[in-house]
This record gives structure tokens, C-alpha cells and sequence, in this order.
């Protein structure tokens, strides 16, 4: 795998050089980009056009038509990263054949109290515990709309991710969700329930299958079947909860499953404090993502895939750097994948470095479509429970 600039020069300088804070580093790049979306000045359009021929790469390969949607290529921006769509636009210029706004939540939040994004360099890893901080959803759909006056729509799909207000009591989790669906229906291609942020008190408990069914029979008699409907869950689940929610994915219609959020678990990471407060890691709350991540989540799309027999798309997200690691995703039964933490590290060459090395393996394989390569490491069947609990990560 090559070098670039960014691995080279800009990513040494910024994470140890400077030491820049990386939650500021993340705004520096959202209010760039929000300044490129928000203008129709020509100097924007040029500098949007050679992101376009620096990152993208095209390939009838790796298209994919999934749920009525078309996907240029499998690889998408995980949520979190734009949690308020502020360059909705911009996303596909990156390379990204699909992104996810989000989470947005019914309320506008400030998240928790900073610092609560941490770079973990020694594991290749990020703890977060940003806690939903989001414009809300009624500025989110402001700006869908802002944006369709100027005539611009996003030219591939673009994804919503639906948390739960923390002012919200669980209880009424079902009417929270319904509401920021209803108000940005119009404008997601598909939808996500997220039930698996550890950064929302309880929420992860609304994976559970009694409690998730509210939440899900609500928002699909909402959409009567306008919308893909997708739910997002932990990689810490037990297989028994996992298999409870493919069930309940298959009764109520759910059109896939994304796997997975952040792992709350600490084994096998090399650093021992963070930096940033000198506490040791197992003390900081928050998730952790990026490569401690890669195989937990790899095995929970394989069980996934295994239960439905490949019949649920599977969206695999959790560890992703290269091509391998996408590969290993997909052909554990993944349709499309998603990056966050490895995108970080890796810079903005990085999906196009992984699309390159998709191309050669499907090559090598003989495969036309990428969708041949979906799941053929995982053997078909209506399978037992795998041994052993939540203990892969690391
Ligand atoms: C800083 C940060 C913020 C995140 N925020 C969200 C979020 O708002 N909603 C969500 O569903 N996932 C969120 N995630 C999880 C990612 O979407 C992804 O599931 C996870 O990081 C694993 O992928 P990765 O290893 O490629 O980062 C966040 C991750 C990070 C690192």
C-alpha cells in the first residue's frame, strides 16, 4: 500500500507535531467544507471538481443497485462524522460512493462535556463520548431543503442516522424517533435507528428486542414502506440479542443492518492513558473505533449473514484501513461498507486506495460485480450460535 502527503507530512504534523485537539481539527474540516457547500462562487466549484479527480475512482464493478438505490462504489462515510449534513454535497467528491448524516436527534443537544474525542495512535484507534451533539432535526431538514432551492440534490444516496434526545425519557424513545423521521423523511434515501451509541444513558438498553419492536413498528407505520429502514447495533451484544434483533429485522421488514457502532470494551489496546487527561483508558467512558474494533465486527456480519442466509443486507463498518480489511467485510457478508476512525488515519486517499484494491481482487477472483464477492467466506447456514460471547475484540 503507498504513502501520500497526507500520511507523510500533514497527518504527523497535525496529531503530534502541532498536537491539535482532535475535535478542533474535526470542526476546521466541517466549517471548510460547510464554507465550500454554502457557496456558488466558481473558486468553490474548482477546488470541489479536483477533490473529484484527486480521490474518486470509477468502475462499472462496483456499482451496486440496492433497495432501489444506485451505489457507485460500496464504500461510504460512517455517521458521526457530519451529524448535521452540513456538506451533504460534498461527500461523493471524497470518493465516498454513499454517506450518513447524523446521529440528529428530535432536540438540538450540545453532546457531553469536552474533552470527549481522543486519538488512540498506538491502536490505530479513537475513543469517542460526543454524545449526540447535534443542530436537531428540524435544522437538519432546513438545510436539505436550503439546499434543494439552490437546486443542488446529492447526486448518490445519502443516508439518515436517528438517535434519541437525551432529554427524552426511554419510554417515549418511539414517539422521539418517529418525530425526527417524519420531519426528514423527505430527504434521507434511507434511515437508520441507531439503539447502540454507549454515549446516551440507557440507550443501548432499547436494543433489546421488547424494546426496540416499539421503536420499529412506530417508524415503519410512519414510513408505510416509503424508506429503506436500517438499525444500528453494538458490537458488544450477545449472539442470542443479535440473533433477537434479526428476527425482529425480518418480521417488521427492516431493510438491513448495520455492524457495528463503537465497542465499549477495553482489552487488548496498547495505550494505557490518554494524553489528553491522564486518566488510564479503562477509567475514560466513551467507545472505542477504528482497528481494536475490525474483528468483532467482521464476526458479527458473519452471523448475521449466516442467520439470514444472506438475505438482510448487511452495511459492515468497524476497523476499516485497506483494502484487505474491506474485503474481509464484504465477503463475511457485508453488501457495503463504511469508514470512520481508519479515514482519520489513513487520509483522504484512503477510499480510493481501497476501491483500487477491490478492483484487484475482484479481478483476481473473476468476479464481474462486487455483489458476487458479498459473503462467500461465510458458509450458508441456518447455524448454531457461535461459541463463546462478546470477547473478540482486540
Ligand atoms: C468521533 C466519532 C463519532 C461518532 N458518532 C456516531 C454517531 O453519531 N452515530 C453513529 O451511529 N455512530 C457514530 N460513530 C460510530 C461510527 O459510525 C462507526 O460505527 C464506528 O466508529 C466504527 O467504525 P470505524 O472503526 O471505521 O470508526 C462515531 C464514531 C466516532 C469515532
Amino acid at each position: 500500500m503507498g504513502t501520500d502527503i497526507y500520511q507523510i507530512g500533514i497527518r504527523p504534523l497535525l496529531f503530534h507535531g502541532l498536537n491539535v485537539d482532535p475535535e478542533l481539527l474535526h470542526r476546521w474540516t466541517l466549517a471548510w467544507l460547510q464554507g465550500l457547500e454554502d457557496t456558488d462562487h466558481p473558486i468553490a466549484q474548482l477546488t470541489t471538481r479536483a477533490l473529484h479527480r484527486s480521490y474518486c475512482l470509477e468502475h462499472s464493478a462496483l456499482c451496486q443497485s440496492l433497495w432501489g438505490l444506485s451505489f457507485a462504489n460500496p464504500v461510504g462515510l460512517a455517521a458521526g462524522f457530519d451529524k448535521d449534513a452540513v456538506a451533504v454535497g460534498l461527500w461523493s467528491d471524497f470518493g465516498f460512493g454513499f454517506a450518513e448524516m447524523g446521529t440528529v436527534t428530535l432536540h438540538a443537544q450540545p453532546g457531553n462535556p469536552l474533552p470527549r474525542l481522543f486519538r488512540l495512535p498506538a491502536d490505530r484507534a479513537a475513543l469517542n463520548r460526543m454524545g449526540f451533539n447535534n443542530q436537531g432535526a428540524e435544522a437538519m431538514a432546513a438545510r436539505f431543503q436550503a439546499r434543494q432551492q439552490r437546486g443542488l440534490t446529492p447526486a448518490y444516496p445519502v443516508g439518515v442516522n436517528l438517535g434519541k434526545s437525551k432529554v427524552t425519557p426511554l419510554d417515549a424513545a418511539p414517539e422521539d424517533y418517529v418525530g425526527s423521521f417524519r420531519l426528514l423523511k423527505p430527504w434521507g434515501d434511507y434511515f437508520v435507528v441507531n439503539v447502540s451509541s454507549p454515549n446516551t444513558p440507557g440507550l443501548r438498553s432499547l436494543q433489546a428486542a421488547d424494546q426496540l419492536v416499539g421503536i420499529v413498528a412506530a417508524l415503519q407505520n410512519e414510513n408505510q414502506g416509503d424508506k429503506p429502514l436500517l438499525v444500528k447495533i453494538a458490537p458488544d451484544l450477545e449472539w442470542e440479542a443479535i440473533a433477537a434483533i434479526v428476527e425482529l429485522a425480518q418480521t417488521y421488514q427492516l431493510a438491513g443492518i448495520i455492524a457495528t457502532n463503537t465497542t465499549i470494551h477495553r482489552e487488548g489496546l496498547t495505550t494505557a492513558t490518554l494524553r489528553a487527561t491522564g486518566n488510564r483508558v479503562e477509567d475514560e467512558m466513551g467507545g472505542i473505533s477504528g482497528a481494536p474494533l475490525r474483528q468483532r465486527s467482521t464476526e458479527v456480519i458473519r452471523f448475521i449473514y449466516q442467520k439470514t442466509t444472506g438475505t438482510l443486507p448487511i452495511i459492515g463498518v468497524g476497523g476499516i484501513f485497506t483494502a484487505e480489511d474491506a474485503w474481509e467485510k464484504i465477503t463475511a457478508g457485508a453488501s457495503l461498507v463504511q469508514v470512520y476512525t481508519g479515514w482519520i488515519y489513513e487520509g483522504p486517499w484512503m477510499v480510493r486506495r481501497i476501491l483500487t484494491g477491490l478492483l484487484h481482487r475482484l479481478q483476481h477472483h473473476g468476479f464481474r460485480q462486487i455483489d458476487q464477492a458479498v459473503g462467500i467466506d461465510t458458509i450458508h447456514s441456518d447455524g448454531v450460535l457461535p461459541a463463546g460471547g462478546t470477547d473478540g475484540v482486540g
